[in-house]
């Protein structure tokens, strides 16, 4: 967890910065490319332990929390955040899931820098709205923003790895 936490953050920090580089000089070709390079990041984790360890688990925290649940067994139960502090946790998985969709997005990582990267990007924008909707505590927001995240996922899927969809969301 603090590992995958560690190259998350990395990885973040890493694009961020080329961002800068690029935006403050109209010629920075060389230095771009140079920090573009596959071998800066630790990849380490093929695609199915990113979705597996990474980006699954952070998603859930988010799915978790979001909408209701009614069970013969067990009744009608809220998810949503109780307090303060829920909030907050769920803020933090939605901040890990905006760096999360940039790691996907990663040279090395990403399958192309086409449609690849529009779905990690819409990834971060969708976790960003539940960013936002958990620090305003606005479950309805933060329910839209999670079936967004999950429309995103599923898409991807579709594209990409069609097999995958009967997979997500089954535990
Ligand atoms: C940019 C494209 C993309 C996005 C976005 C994406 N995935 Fe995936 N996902 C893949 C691909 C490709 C695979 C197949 C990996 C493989 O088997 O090599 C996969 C596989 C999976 C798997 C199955 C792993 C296994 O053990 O076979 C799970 C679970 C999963 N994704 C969860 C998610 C969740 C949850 C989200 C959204 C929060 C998501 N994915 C978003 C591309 C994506």
């Amino acid at each position: 967890m603090t590992i995958n936490k560690r190259i998350l953050i990395h990885g973040g920090l890493i694009l961020l910065g080329s961002g800068v580089l690029a935006a403050c000089s109209p010629q920075a070709s060389s230095p771009t490319d140079t920090m573009a390079q596959a071998d800066r990041y630790d990849l380490q984790l093929d695609m199915k332990a990113y979705m597996n360890m990474v980006l699954d688990p952070v998603a859930d925290i988010l799915w978790d929390h979001a909408g209701w649940v009614d069970d013969v067994n067990t009744g009608y139960e809220e998810l949503y955040p109780r307090n303060d502090e829920e909030w907050l946790m769920v803020q933090q998985g939605a901040a890990q899931l905006i760096e999360a969709g940039n790691a996907l997005a990663l040279p090395g990582r990403a399958q192309d820098d086409d449609g690849w990267v529009t779905y990690a990007n819409a990834l971060s924008q969708a976790a960003s709205l539940a960013y936002r909707a958990a620090a305003e505590q606005n479950q309805e927001d933060f329910f839209q923003a999670g079936a967004q995240v999950y429309s995103v996922c599923s898409a991807c899927h579709q594209t990409y790895n069609p097999e995958v969809s009967r997979f997500v969301n089954s535990n």
